[in-house]
Protein backbone atom coordinates (compact mmCIF):
# COMPACT_ATOMS: atom_id res chain seq x y z
CA UNK A 1 0.00 0.00 0.00
CA UNK A 2 1.46 3.45 -1.01
CA UNK A 3 2.33 5.87 1.83
CA UNK A 4 -0.17 7.60 3.32
CA UNK A 5 -3.17 5.80 1.64
CA UNK A 6 -5.92 4.69 4.12
CA UNK A 7 -7.66 1.32 3.33
CA UNK A 8 -11.33 1.89 2.88
CA UNK A 9 -10.96 5.40 2.40
CA UNK A 10 -11.56 7.34 -1.42
CA UNK A 11 -8.29 9.41 -2.38
CA UNK A 12 -9.57 12.86 -3.43
CA UNK A 13 -7.55 14.69 -6.17
CA UNK A 14 -5.99 17.88 -5.15
CA UNK A 15 -8.32 20.80 -4.98
CA UNK A 16 -5.92 22.89 -6.46
CA UNK A 17 -4.98 22.14 -9.72
CA UNK A 18 -1.05 22.37 -10.31
CA UNK A 19 0.81 24.52 -13.04
CA UNK A 20 3.67 23.30 -14.27
CA UNK A 21 6.49 26.14 -14.45
CA UNK A 22 8.77 26.03 -17.38
CA UNK A 23 12.01 28.57 -17.78
CA UNK A 24 12.92 27.58 -21.33
CA UNK A 25 11.49 27.46 -24.28
CA UNK A 26 12.24 23.51 -24.76
CA UNK A 27 10.51 22.66 -21.21
CA UNK A 28 7.65 25.05 -22.21
CA UNK A 29 6.65 23.13 -25.59
CA UNK A 30 7.29 20.12 -23.83
CA UNK A 31 4.83 20.80 -20.85
CA UNK A 32 2.46 22.72 -23.13
CA UNK A 33 2.31 20.37 -26.03
CA UNK A 34 2.70 16.77 -23.87
CA UNK A 35 1.21 14.70 -26.74
CA UNK A 36 -0.23 15.06 -30.04
CA UNK A 37 -3.49 15.48 -28.90
CA UNK A 38 -5.11 18.83 -31.01
CA UNK A 39 -7.01 20.79 -28.75
CA UNK A 40 -7.47 24.21 -28.19
CA UNK A 41 -5.21 26.23 -26.29
CA UNK A 42 -5.18 30.04 -25.62
CA UNK A 43 -1.99 32.51 -23.55
CA UNK A 44 -2.02 35.19 -21.36
CA UNK A 45 1.05 37.39 -21.31
CA UNK A 46 1.93 39.10 -18.27
CA UNK A 47 5.03 40.99 -16.88
CA UNK A 48 3.89 39.14 -13.64
CA UNK A 49 2.86 40.86 -10.07
CA UNK A 50 -0.19 38.84 -11.21
CA UNK A 51 -3.61 40.65 -9.58
CA UNK A 52 -7.49 39.79 -10.27
CA UNK A 53 -7.45 41.66 -13.52
CA UNK A 54 -4.45 39.03 -14.81
CA UNK A 55 -7.22 36.75 -13.07
CA UNK A 56 -9.85 37.52 -14.86
CA UNK A 57 -7.72 37.13 -17.94
CA UNK A 58 -7.15 33.63 -16.96
CA UNK A 59 -10.12 32.45 -16.23
CA UNK A 60 -11.32 33.74 -19.56
CA UNK A 61 -8.86 31.73 -21.26
CA UNK A 62 -9.99 28.11 -19.39
CA UNK A 63 -13.23 29.53 -20.45
CA UNK A 64 -12.60 29.99 -23.81
CA UNK A 65 -10.60 26.65 -24.43
CA UNK A 66 -12.85 24.53 -21.98
CA UNK A 67 -11.84 21.79 -19.27
CA UNK A 68 -9.72 19.64 -21.49
CA UNK A 69 -8.14 22.64 -23.71
CA UNK A 70 -4.66 24.16 -22.34
CA UNK A 71 -4.21 27.62 -20.67
CA UNK A 72 -0.15 29.11 -20.72
CA UNK A 73 0.45 32.27 -18.71
CA UNK A 74 3.65 34.37 -19.72
CA UNK A 75 5.35 35.93 -16.91
CA UNK A 76 8.29 38.50 -18.50
CA UNK A 77 9.16 41.73 -17.53
CA UNK A 78 10.34 43.07 -21.41
CA UNK A 79 12.91 45.38 -21.26
CA UNK A 80 12.23 46.22 -24.98
CA UNK A 81 9.16 48.34 -23.62
CA UNK A 82 10.75 49.77 -20.89
CA UNK A 83 11.80 53.69 -21.74
CA UNK A 84 15.20 54.76 -19.87
CA UNK A 85 13.55 56.75 -17.23
CA UNK A 86 11.05 54.39 -16.31
CA UNK A 87 10.53 51.68 -13.78
CA UNK A 88 12.08 48.63 -15.16
CA UNK A 89 14.53 47.72 -12.41
CA UNK A 90 12.26 48.43 -9.62
CA UNK A 91 9.27 46.56 -11.44
CA UNK A 92 7.44 44.17 -9.11
CA UNK A 93 8.61 40.67 -9.27
CA UNK A 94 7.24 37.41 -7.28
CA UNK A 95 6.97 34.35 -9.32
CA UNK A 96 5.93 32.15 -6.45
CA UNK A 97 2.92 33.92 -6.00
CA UNK A 98 1.72 34.52 -9.83
CA UNK A 99 2.28 30.90 -9.92
CA UNK A 100 -0.04 30.62 -7.32
CA UNK A 101 -2.60 32.82 -8.92
CA UNK A 102 -2.14 31.91 -12.20
CA UNK A 103 -3.06 27.84 -11.23
CA UNK A 104 -5.39 29.09 -8.90
CA UNK A 105 -7.18 30.27 -11.69
CA UNK A 106 -6.92 27.71 -14.65
CA UNK A 107 -3.31 28.63 -15.89
CA UNK A 108 -1.59 24.65 -16.84
CA UNK A 109 1.56 26.22 -17.37
CA UNK A 110 3.70 28.86 -16.40
CA UNK A 111 6.36 30.41 -18.78
CA UNK A 112 9.02 32.41 -17.01
CA UNK A 113 11.69 33.01 -19.54
CA UNK A 114 14.90 35.33 -18.23
CA UNK A 115 15.97 38.07 -20.51
CA UNK A 116 18.53 35.90 -22.52
CA UNK A 117 16.31 33.21 -23.19
CA UNK A 118 13.72 35.40 -25.19
CA UNK A 119 16.94 37.73 -26.78
CA UNK A 120 19.45 35.23 -26.90
CA UNK A 121 21.09 37.55 -29.16
CA UNK A 122 21.26 40.08 -27.41
CA UNK A 123 19.11 43.30 -28.22
CA UNK A 124 17.20 42.58 -31.59
CA UNK A 125 18.45 43.82 -34.63
CA UNK A 126 14.94 43.86 -36.47
CA UNK A 127 11.54 44.95 -34.57
CA UNK A 128 8.31 45.50 -35.24
CA UNK A 129 6.90 48.41 -35.38
CA UNK A 130 3.39 50.10 -34.19
CA UNK A 131 3.39 52.68 -36.71
CA UNK A 132 1.26 55.92 -36.16
CA UNK A 133 -0.91 54.16 -34.22
CA UNK A 134 1.71 53.64 -31.56
CA UNK A 135 3.05 56.92 -32.12
CA UNK A 136 -0.73 58.52 -30.24
CA UNK A 137 -1.34 59.26 -26.59
CA UNK A 138 0.76 56.51 -24.91
CA UNK A 139 3.62 56.75 -27.57
CA UNK A 140 3.95 60.64 -27.22
CA UNK A 141 5.01 60.34 -23.51
CA UNK A 142 6.74 56.80 -23.90
CA UNK A 143 8.10 56.47 -27.31
CA UNK A 144 9.21 53.00 -28.68
CA UNK A 145 6.76 51.47 -26.14
CA UNK A 146 4.60 49.66 -28.66
CA UNK A 147 7.44 48.63 -30.67
CA UNK A 148 8.77 47.07 -27.70
CA UNK A 149 5.86 45.58 -27.03
CA UNK A 150 5.14 44.10 -30.12
CA UNK A 151 8.39 42.78 -30.62
CA UNK A 152 7.95 40.80 -27.52
CA UNK A 153 4.27 39.66 -28.14
CA UNK A 154 4.98 38.30 -31.91
CA UNK A 155 7.85 36.59 -30.31
CA UNK A 156 5.70 35.07 -27.32
CA UNK A 157 2.74 34.16 -29.81
CA UNK A 158 5.81 32.17 -31.71
CA UNK A 159 7.00 30.21 -28.91
CA UNK A 160 3.26 29.69 -27.79
CA UNK A 161 1.59 29.18 -30.68
CA UNK A 162 -1.77 29.58 -28.80
CA UNK A 163 -5.41 29.55 -30.66
CA UNK A 164 -6.30 32.39 -29.14
CA UNK A 165 -4.55 35.34 -26.95
CA UNK A 166 -6.20 37.38 -24.35
CA UNK A 167 -5.84 40.95 -23.42
CA UNK A 168 -7.22 43.23 -21.21
CA UNK A 169 -9.11 46.59 -22.42
CA UNK A 170 -6.86 47.87 -19.46
CA UNK A 171 -4.69 48.83 -21.93
CA UNK A 172 -6.44 49.53 -24.46
CA UNK A 173 -4.22 51.37 -26.97
CA UNK A 174 -2.34 47.89 -26.52
CA UNK A 175 -5.10 46.00 -27.45
CA UNK A 176 -5.81 48.02 -30.63
CA UNK A 177 -1.79 47.95 -32.10
CA UNK A 178 -1.78 44.03 -31.02
CA UNK A 179 -4.89 43.67 -32.87
CA UNK A 180 -3.84 45.26 -35.97
CA UNK A 181 -0.37 43.77 -35.86
CA UNK A 182 -2.26 40.08 -35.87
CA UNK A 183 -4.61 41.43 -39.11
CA UNK A 184 -2.12 43.21 -41.02
CA UNK A 185 0.48 40.46 -40.73
CA UNK A 186 -1.79 37.69 -41.03
CA UNK A 187 -0.92 35.72 -37.62
CA UNK A 188 -2.78 32.92 -37.06
CA UNK A 189 -4.44 33.63 -34.02
CA UNK A 190 -7.40 35.32 -31.99
CA UNK A 191 -7.05 38.26 -30.35
CA UNK A 192 -9.88 38.22 -27.42
CA UNK A 193 -9.98 41.77 -25.06
CA UNK A 194 -11.06 41.09 -21.15
CA UNK A 195 -12.90 44.20 -19.61
CA UNK A 196 -11.30 46.11 -17.14
CA UNK A 197 -11.53 44.72 -13.78
CA UNK A 198 -11.94 47.81 -11.05
CA UNK A 199 -11.75 47.70 -6.80
CA UNK A 200 -14.88 48.31 -5.83
CA UNK A 201 -14.50 52.17 -5.63
CA UNK A 202 -13.56 52.04 -9.11
CA UNK A 203 -9.60 52.30 -9.53
CA UNK A 204 -8.59 50.31 -12.16
CA UNK A 205 -6.63 47.54 -11.23
CA UNK A 206 -3.06 47.60 -12.15
CA UNK A 207 0.56 46.27 -10.78
CA UNK A 208 1.90 49.56 -10.25
CA UNK A 209 -1.07 50.45 -7.84
CA UNK A 210 1.24 48.87 -5.32
CA UNK A 211 3.47 52.01 -5.93
CA UNK A 212 0.67 54.56 -4.46
CA UNK A 213 0.86 55.89 -0.80
CA UNK A 214 -2.59 55.85 0.78
CA UNK A 215 -3.00 59.44 -0.03
CA UNK A 216 -2.09 59.05 -4.12
CA UNK A 217 -4.36 56.31 -3.75
CA UNK A 218 -7.17 58.75 -2.78
CA UNK A 219 -5.95 60.92 -5.25
CA UNK A 220 -5.63 58.50 -8.00
CA UNK A 221 -9.62 57.85 -7.99
CA UNK A 222 -9.99 60.75 -9.68
CA UNK A 223 -9.67 59.03 -13.13
CA UNK A 224 -12.05 56.69 -13.24
CA UNK A 225 -14.45 59.38 -11.59
CA UNK A 226 -13.69 61.60 -14.76
CA UNK A 227 -14.43 58.71 -17.40
CA UNK A 228 -17.49 57.52 -15.46
CA UNK A 229 -18.92 61.38 -15.71
CA UNK A 230 -17.60 61.41 -19.28
CA UNK A 231 -19.61 57.97 -19.83
CA UNK A 232 -22.86 59.02 -18.18
CA UNK A 233 -23.62 61.81 -20.58
CA UNK A 234 -22.26 59.98 -23.64
CA UNK A 235 -26.23 60.19 -25.38
CA UNK A 236 -25.02 64.07 -25.65
CA UNK A 237 -21.99 63.12 -27.85
CA UNK A 238 -18.68 63.54 -27.89
CA UNK A 239 -18.09 67.49 -26.43
CA UNK A 240 -20.32 67.04 -24.01
CA UNK A 241 -18.63 63.77 -23.10
CA UNK A 242 -14.66 65.25 -23.06
CA UNK A 243 -16.43 68.56 -20.93
CA UNK A 244 -17.63 66.11 -18.55
CA UNK A 245 -14.54 64.30 -17.59
CA UNK A 246 -11.98 67.04 -18.18
CA UNK A 247 -14.16 69.05 -15.32
CA UNK A 248 -14.26 66.30 -13.29
CA UNK A 249 -10.38 66.07 -13.05
CA UNK A 250 -9.97 69.90 -13.32
CA UNK A 251 -8.26 70.80 -9.96
CA UNK A 252 -7.85 67.31 -9.03
CA UNK A 253 -5.71 67.57 -6.32
CA UNK A 254 -2.14 65.27 -6.94
CA UNK A 255 -3.15 64.21 -10.32
CA UNK A 256 -1.13 65.48 -13.25
CA UNK A 257 -3.07 65.41 -16.37
CA UNK A 258 -0.75 63.90 -19.22
CA UNK A 259 -4.05 63.11 -21.77
CA UNK A 260 -7.94 62.79 -21.82
CA UNK A 261 -8.78 62.06 -24.78
CA UNK A 262 -12.21 60.40 -26.50
CA UNK A 263 -11.03 57.78 -29.48
CA UNK A 264 -12.15 55.92 -32.44
CA UNK A 265 -10.99 52.17 -30.88
CA UNK A 266 -9.88 51.03 -34.78
CA UNK A 267 -7.27 53.70 -35.80
CA UNK A 268 -6.67 55.21 -32.23
CA UNK A 269 -7.38 58.90 -33.47
CA UNK A 270 -9.27 61.33 -31.67
CA UNK A 271 -13.06 61.69 -32.76
CA UNK A 272 -14.75 64.66 -33.95
CA UNK A 273 -17.80 66.08 -32.02
CA UNK A 274 -20.21 65.28 -34.72
CA UNK A 275 -19.36 61.10 -34.24
CA UNK A 276 -21.71 58.25 -33.68
CA UNK A 277 -20.92 54.93 -32.44
CA UNK A 278 -18.30 53.32 -29.74
CA UNK A 279 -15.46 54.89 -28.69
CA UNK A 280 -12.84 54.71 -26.15
CA UNK A 281 -12.33 57.33 -23.66
CA UNK A 282 -9.21 57.25 -21.97
CA UNK A 283 -6.86 58.90 -19.32
CA UNK A 284 -2.87 59.22 -18.48
CA UNK A 285 -1.61 61.11 -15.51
CA UNK A 286 0.78 60.47 -12.70
CA UNK A 287 -0.23 60.79 -9.35
CA UNK A 288 2.31 60.95 -7.03
CA UNK A 289 5.39 59.31 -8.79
CA UNK A 290 3.34 56.48 -10.26
CA UNK A 291 2.18 57.21 -14.04
CA UNK A 292 -1.31 55.72 -14.62
CA UNK A 293 -3.97 54.86 -17.31
CA UNK A 294 -7.31 54.45 -17.47
CA UNK A 295 -10.35 54.23 -20.17
CA UNK A 296 -13.98 53.28 -20.45
CA UNK A 297 -16.14 52.40 -23.61
CA UNK A 298 -18.30 55.11 -24.33
CA UNK A 299 -21.59 54.76 -27.33
CA UNK A 300 -21.40 58.15 -28.43
CA UNK A 301 -24.77 59.51 -30.02
P1 LIG B 1 0.85 43.56 -17.79
O1 LIG B 1 0.83 45.00 -17.48
O2 LIG B 1 1.35 42.60 -16.76
O3 LIG B 1 -0.60 43.13 -18.19
C1 LIG B 1 -0.86 41.84 -18.65
C2 LIG B 1 -2.29 41.78 -19.18
O4 LIG B 1 -3.19 42.03 -18.11
C3 LIG B 1 -2.55 42.86 -20.25
O5 LIG B 1 -3.33 42.29 -21.29
C4 LIG B 1 -3.32 43.91 -19.47
O6 LIG B 1 -4.19 44.68 -20.29
C5 LIG B 1 -4.12 43.02 -18.52
N1 LIG B 1 -4.60 43.79 -17.35
C6 LIG B 1 -3.87 44.57 -16.51
N2 LIG B 1 -4.67 45.15 -15.59
C7 LIG B 1 -5.94 44.75 -15.87
C8 LIG B 1 -7.22 45.03 -15.29
N3 LIG B 1 -7.38 45.83 -14.24
N4 LIG B 1 -8.30 44.43 -15.84
C9 LIG B 1 -8.17 43.60 -16.92
N5 LIG B 1 -7.00 43.30 -17.51
C10 LIG B 1 -5.89 43.87 -16.99
O7 LIG B 1 0.46 44.43 -20.62
C11 LIG B 1 1.52 43.89 -20.33
O8 LIG B 1 1.75 43.30 -19.10
C12 LIG B 1 2.69 43.78 -21.30
O9 LIG B 1 2.73 44.92 -22.11
C13 LIG B 1 2.66 42.49 -22.18
C14 LIG B 1 1.41 42.44 -23.07
C15 LIG B 1 2.73 41.25 -21.29
C16 LIG B 1 3.90 42.47 -23.13
O10 LIG B 1 5.08 42.57 -22.41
Amino acid sequence: MARGKQPGKVQRAPKVHRAVVTHTVGDFEAAFWPDEQPVDNAVVMTMGALHEGHAALVRAARKQVGRDGRVAVTVFVNPLQFGADEDLERYPRDLDADVRLAEENGADVVFAPSVDEVYPNGEPQVRLTAGPMGDRFEGTTRPGHFDGVLTVVAKLLHITDPDFALFGEKDAQQLAVIQRMVADLDFDVEIIGVPTVREEDGLALSSRNRYLSAEDRAHALALSKALFAGRDVAAQGPKAVREAAAAALDGAEGVALDYLALIDPHDFTEVADDFQGGAVLAVAAKVGTTRLIDNVHVICR
